[in-house]
C-alpha cells in the first residue's frame, strides 16, 4: 500500500530539487562538507541540492527530520559519529539511526586539533597540560554539544588530562568557533576544516593535533603524542543516509553520485586544503556506512553508555 507511487516517481528521479540536512549550525565543518558534496552532487544529478541546517540537540532535530521525511531520495542526512552516539546518550531518541535510515555511503574522514583564544595563556602543549591541570575550574571547553564530535574529542582530552573543565555547548563548532575568536570561550577540540584557516590567519591559536602524527595541514602544530600522552587519537567520518523505505533505484543513483565526488579531483583538493580526506569509491557504498556506523555505536556508544555521559 503506497508504494506504487513512489516506485514510479523513482523512474525520473531526481525531477525536482533535493534537501541535503546538515544537522549543526552554518559555519561549521559538517557545514562546510555538506556544501562541498551537495555542490557536486548536484551536478552529477541534474537538480539543484539545497543544504538545511536543522540544527540543535546533538543533531538530533535535523536526524528526525529526515528520518520522518518521504523515502523518496528528496531529503537527505549528512551527519558524523553524533549519529552513533546519540543512540546511546539519548533515552527519548524520536528515530533509531539504523532502523530508520537507508545508508547512501560514506563521504570523508578527517583529524581534530585543540584551539584556544589568542589571550589563552600557555604559550605551548607543556604550558598547556600544566595550565589546564591546574585551573580546571578556570577553563571554558566548548562544544557542538553532548555526542558531537567537538564534545568527544573535549571528552578523551579532559579524560587524559585527569581534568573536568566547564563545557559549554552550542548547535555546531560554527558558533563555537566564532565566540573562541571574539575571547568568549578558551578552549575548543574541533574538525581541521574550520580550525586551520583562523589558526593560519592568526585569529585563534593551536596546542596539538589530536593524535600521533602532525597534521600536513598545520605542520608546526605538535601532535599530542609529542607530549607523551598516549591513546588520544579522534577522527570524524562523514556519512550520507536517506529516510528507510527509499527504493533502491533511487539509493543507486544517489551511491553513484556520492562516488563520483568522492573521487572528483576537484572536490579531494578541496577538501584536502582543509585537511579532511573524501573516502575511496569502495568507502562510499551502503555497506561500508552501515559498517562504519555499527562501529561506532559499539564503540563509541558503548563508552558514553558505560561512562553515564547522558542527553536528558
Ligand atoms: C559541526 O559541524 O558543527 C560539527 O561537526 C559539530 C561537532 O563538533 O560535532
Amino acid at each position: 500500500l503506497g508504494l506504487a507511487p513512489l516506485a514510479a516517481a523513482s523512474q525520473d528521479f531526481p525531477s525536482r530539487p533535493i534537501t541535503m540536512v546538515m544537522p549543526y549550525a552554518p559555519g561549521g565543518p559538517g557545514d562546510t562538507i555538506t556544501r562541498v558534496f551537495a555542490a557536486a552532487m548536484q551536478n552529477t544529478l541534474g537538480q539543484q541540492i539545497l543544504v538545511d541546517n536543522t540544527a540543535g540537540a546533538s543533531g538530533t532535530i535535523g536526524s528526525a527530520k529526515v528520518a520522518r521525511a518521504k523515502p523518496d531520495g528528496y531529503t537527505l542526512l549528512m551527519i558524523h559519529v553524533s549519529h552513533a552516539t546519540n543512540l546511546a546518550m539519548f533515552k527519548d531518541l524520536p528515530y533509531h539511526p539504523v532502523r530508520d535510515f537507508e545508508p547512501v555511503g560514506s563521504a570523508t574522514s578527517g583529524p581534530m586539533v585543540i584551539v584556544a583564544r589568542n589571550g589563552f595563556p600557555p604559550k605551548d602543549l607543556a604550558e598547556f597540560v600544566t595550565h589546564v591541570k591546574a585551573n580546571p575550574a578556570k577553563v571554558n571547553l566548548a562544544h557542538a554539544g553532548v555526542g558531537s564530535a567537538s564534545h568527544l574529542c573535549g571528552l578523551m582530552m579532559m579524560s587524559v588530562l585527569g581534568v573536568q573543565l566547564n563545557e559549554i555547548p552550542y548547535k555546531g563548532t560554527g558558533p563555537a568557533l566564532t565566540d573562541l575568536m571574539g575571547g568568549q570561550v578558551d578552549l575548543l577540540c574541533d574538525q581541521t576544516s574550520g580550525t586551520v584557516p583562523p589558526v593560519k590567519a592568526g585569529r585563534i591559536k593551536a596546542y596539538a593535533a589530536a593524535g600521533k602524527a602532525r597534521l600536513p595541514s598545520l605542520p608546526e602544530v605538535p601532535a599530542i603524542a609529542e607530549a607523551g600522552i598516549q591513546g588520544f587519537d579522534i577522527n570524524i567520518s562523514f556519512g550520507l543516509y536517506a529516510p528507510k523505505g527509499t527504493p533502491q533505484p533511487v539509493l543507486g543513483q544517489l551511491t553513484a553520485a556520492l562516488q563520483k565526488a568522492v573521487t572528483d579531483p576537484e572536490v579531494r583538493s578541496k577538501l584536502e586544503g582543509m585537511g579532511i580526506a573524501a573516502v575511496g569509491a569502495g568507502q562510499a557504498t551502503p555497506a561500508a556506512l552501515r559498517a562504519h556506523l555499527a562501529h561506532e555505536i559499539e564503540t563509541l556508544g558503548g563508552l558514553l553508555a558505560k561512562a553515564g555521559v547522558k542527553a536528558n
